[in-house]
């Protein structure tokens, strides 16, 4: 046995070992480069309840804290994603008297900020203290702790109960979610709901995006296991539907038992489910397969292209890139560098695999022949923003769901 499950205790069978990896987000100064954290990052699914998850995790202090570097607000898309998020609420959830909606993981404010200029009535609870204070300079309200029961009774006596619970990219970070789930179910009002919206399992499987493992992501939901999860802890899963971010993430709604009725997307979504077997033992033993392969064929083409005289560097460093770099053993031998247009990421180094992190002028100012994808969901932002480059005879590389270099003419169709 692997491990235990944390929502049912059952037990936790291994699909896939990235091996030893530092906390994604922990992009580090160059004094730095000593005595960094690693943990083993294996994934398993439970064999009772479906839910798949880390094996061995993180503690939350490691990941979050003053230093984290990850600013939502970093993309055009996603901040147009979550300000169309903070609309869709102001007009459906949020029209009775005087509302209240909390957002667990508010990071940059990236989504509150709208719910603030609106004037309603809002908290984000974000533990990164750096961050959080971005959020509180663009006017939004912010609790500075970990979210979990404690938390959400803290709330409900100063504020009140609450329409709308929403996170972003957060809920699968929170290991905790006994308590988690008492929160909400302590904040809710009896017709709140309970919305948040993930990195998906099918995903994963379905464009093996296996770099949506890391340390931060503790849970891999299905529409499934998020019924399930939500079933035990006397919530019910009403809706599921794809989102276009992170390469396609799940949004879920859940609200108290009999409060709304599911919807023929959720249904639709589960049989979809069950129709590709997505949690099955050999559709993630098949996963962990392909990844070894593309492991062996990304560290072939860079060889080559190393041995040809090419210059290479990475574009983007997502926390996706420390799965990538730490797993396939890529170093500075390998990739030059990789430009990110994160100020705080600058003048680091990858976790781990210690690629210095630079300014996106370093990148324009001297193309490379060849520029490794990291921040693969932003592939159609970042290729139409960089036509420059393809037109002076740069090439994209990208990894999943295979290794291949990007034709021109699709790169200058983006
Ligand atoms: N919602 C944003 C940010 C996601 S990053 C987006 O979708 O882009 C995840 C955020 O969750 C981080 O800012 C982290 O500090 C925060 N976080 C992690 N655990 C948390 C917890 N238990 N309660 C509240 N926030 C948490
Ligand atoms: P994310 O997908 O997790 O938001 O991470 C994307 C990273 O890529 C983030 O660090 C910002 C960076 N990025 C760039 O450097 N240039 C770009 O044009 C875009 C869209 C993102
Ligand atoms: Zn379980």
């Amino acid at each position: 046995m692997a491990g235990t499950c944390r929502i049912c205790t059952g037990d936790l069978l291994e699909f896939v070992d990235l091996g030893r990896q530092p906390t994604a987000n922990g992009f580090l100064r160059p004094d730095e480069a000593d005595g960094e954290f690693f943990f083993r990052l294996a994934v398993g699914s439970c064999g009772r309840c479906g839910m798949v998850q880390l094996i061995e995790e993180v503690p939350q202090e490691l990941r979050y804290h003053a230093g984290y570097r990850y600013h939502a607000s970093g993309s055009e898309g996603h901040r147009a994603h979550f300000e169309a998020n903070a609309r869709r609420f102001l007009a459906t959830e949020l029209t009775g008297e005087d509302p209240f909606i909390v957002e667990i993981g508010s990071n940059d404010g990236v989504m509150l900020a709208t719910i603030a200029e609106a004037g309603v009535r809002h908290l984000g609870v974000e533990p990164s203290a750096n961050v959080a204070q971005v959020a509180a300079g663009r006017g939004v309200r912010v609790r500075g702790t970990f979210f979990d029961e404690q938390a959400a009774a803290e709330i409900l006596a100063a504020d009140g109960p609450t329409d709308v619970v929403f996170g972003a990219n957060t809920i699968c970070h929170i290991a905790h979610v006994g308590s988690l789930l008492r929160g909400i179910d302590t904040l809710l009002t009896p017709t709140g709901v309970f919305v948040f919206e993930e990195p998906y399992l099918g995903t994963i499987v379905g464009d093996l995006a296996f770099d949506q493992i890391y340390d931060e992501h503790v849970f891999y939901f299905t529409a499934t296991s998020v019924a399930e999860m939500a079933r035990r802890h006397g919530l019910e899963l009403v809706d599921a539907e794809k989102v276009a971010m992170h390469g396609g993430s799940i949004r879920y709604t859940l609200a108290r038992p009999g409060a709304r009725r599911a919807t023929a997307g959720l249904a639709a979504l589960l049989t979809e489910e069950a129709e590709r077997r997505l949690a099955q033992p050999a559709t993630l033993a098949e996963l962990g397969r392909t990844v070894e392969r593309i492991r062996r064929d990304l560290v072939e083409l860079l060889t080559r292209l190393k041995a040809e005289g090419r210059r290479v560097v990475g574009y983007g460093a997502p926390a996706k890139v420390t799965t990538v770099t730490n797993y396939c053993g890529i170093g500075t031998d390998l990739i030059e560098f990789v430009v990110d247009s994160t100020p705080g990421k600058q003048g680091h180094l990858v976790p781990g695999s210690h690629l210095p992190v630079l300014a996106p002028d370093a990148f324009s100012g001297r193309y490379p022949d060849y520029a490794v994808l990291f921040a693969w969901n932003h592939a159609a932002e970042i290729m139409a923003n960089e036509q420059a480059f393809t037109a002076a005879g740069g090439r994209w590389i990208r990894y999943v769901p295979d290794v291949h270099v990007v034709a021109a003419a699709e790169a200058e169709a983006a």
